[in-house]
């Protein structure tokens, strides 16, 4: 079987958990955990990193410590992982899909600026599969009605948009280090800011909002996001290897590229001008008319004749959150196509470049297959 996304361990991992073992050191309170946080906000170019037990939590983390509650909406890209929304309604807050860009999938801030109500109190800006937002626009848009920007980095680490790293343009970053990412600690995340504030209340948050002065008694609502010192580990070794993971995606997206682009009716990922896209996963579209099959049908073949494991796309609210009917009857024209037409492709640090060449050779035996049945 070709995993969709087999991890990559760095060298340092296991000799910084030996470490941990030996010191006898497993909780967050341990070194590492500082360790991690710090060299984290100097890679990504912030003032200040707290890490946190999930991607999830980092993104509550940041909305809660920001004051975002009940009667706020929160606009966010009708194609993202539900765990967005969750968080947003953690806080009592409202949910408020909006379409995304056809191009890079992410959201699109001309939607974005049809949605703005008096009640909008932020933004989520999810770097979607890799790739940065529209920043400049939302920028403008966040200068013109003054709302929070939270950026979702769970699947952008390291990412670029002219020339500055994701996760440093709004009040606040948020990381996921699930076993699928780039930067991997199993489980765990990471919420960064620029403000100092925001910074120390989200620390406190985090872990309880302990008083300062007397232990046990506590500062306003609190949470338990720890990661472990284990963890930690684990991550500052990731870290040390961002450079050279990202160099590889760049590696397996341009071989995926060379040899499906030319392949009828699928269609590669672009990456926009002035932006490095850090390629998370390898997105395809797949257009069944020229392809002769659709995604879900080729999903299929690939698993069952080939031994390849895929995932679709997310899917649009309606669709993801169909049982709870909080969006029902809501359509997005580019997030509900790309629902139903798109696939990511074995695309993990850990897979390797004959795993990449049998996905291609698979493609384009089913594409050439189709061809000569038609
Ligand atoms: C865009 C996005 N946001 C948030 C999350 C949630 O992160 P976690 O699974 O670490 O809670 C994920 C993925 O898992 C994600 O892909």
């Amino acid at each position: 079987m070709i995993l969709v996304n087999a991890p990559l361990i760095a060298p340092n991992a296991k000799k910084y958990l030996n470490e941990c073992l030996e010191t006898n050191w497993l909780s967050g309170e341990g070194p590492f955990v500082s360790r991690f946080e710090e060299a984290f906000a100097t890679r990504m170019n912030v003032g200040y990193a707290m890490t946190t037990n999930s991607g999830t939590a980092s993104l509550h983390l940041a909305l809660a410590s920001l004051g975002v509650g009940p009667g706020d909406e929160v606009i966010l890209p009708a194609s993202t992982m539900g765990a967005c929304y969750f968080a947003i309604w953690y806080c009592g807050a409202k949910a408020v899909p909006v379409d995304v860009d056809p191009v890079t999938y992410t959201i699109d801030p001309k939607a974005v600026e049809r949605a703005i109500t008096p009640k909008t109190k932020a933004v989520m800006a999810v770097h979607l599969f890799g790739h940065p937002c529209e920043m400049d626009a939302l920028l403008a848009l966040k200068k013109k009605h003054h709302f929070l920007l939270i950026e979702d980095c769970a699947e952008a680490h390291g990412a670029t948009y002219h020339g500055q790293v994701v996760g440093s343009f709004g009040e606040a970053g948020c990381y996921s280090f699930y076993a699928n990412k780039i930067i991997t600690t199993g489980e765990g995340g990471m919420m960064t800011t620029n403000d100092p504030e925001l910074a120390t209340k989200a620390r406190s948050m985090k872990t309880f909002s302990f008083s300062p002065e007397k232990r046990f008694t506590h500062i306003g609502m609190g949470y338990r996001y720890t990661m472990t010192n284990l963890q930690a580990a684990v991550g500052l070794a990731q870290l040390e290897i961002l450079d050279s993971s990202i160099k590889a995606k760049h590696k397996m997206a341009a071989f995926y590229a060379k040899h499906l682009q030319k392949i009828p009716g699928i269609v590669v990922p672009t990456e926009k001008k002035d932006c490095q896209s850090v390629f998370w996963m390898y997105a395809i579209l797949v257009k069944e008319k020229e392809f002769g099959m659709s995604r879900d049908q080729l999903m299929k073949e690939l698993l069952e004749n080939f031994g390849i494991q895929t995932r679709s796309f997310f899917f649009p609210p309606q669709v993801a959150f169909a049982e709870m009917h909080v969006f029902d009857g809501l359509t997005f024209p580019v997030a509900d196509r790309i629902g139903e037409e798109g696939l990511y492709l074995p695309s993990g640090l850990g897979n390797t470049q004959a795993e990449f060449q049998q996905v291609v050779d698979a493609i384009a035996q089913i594409s050439k297959k189709r061809r000569t049945a038609r």
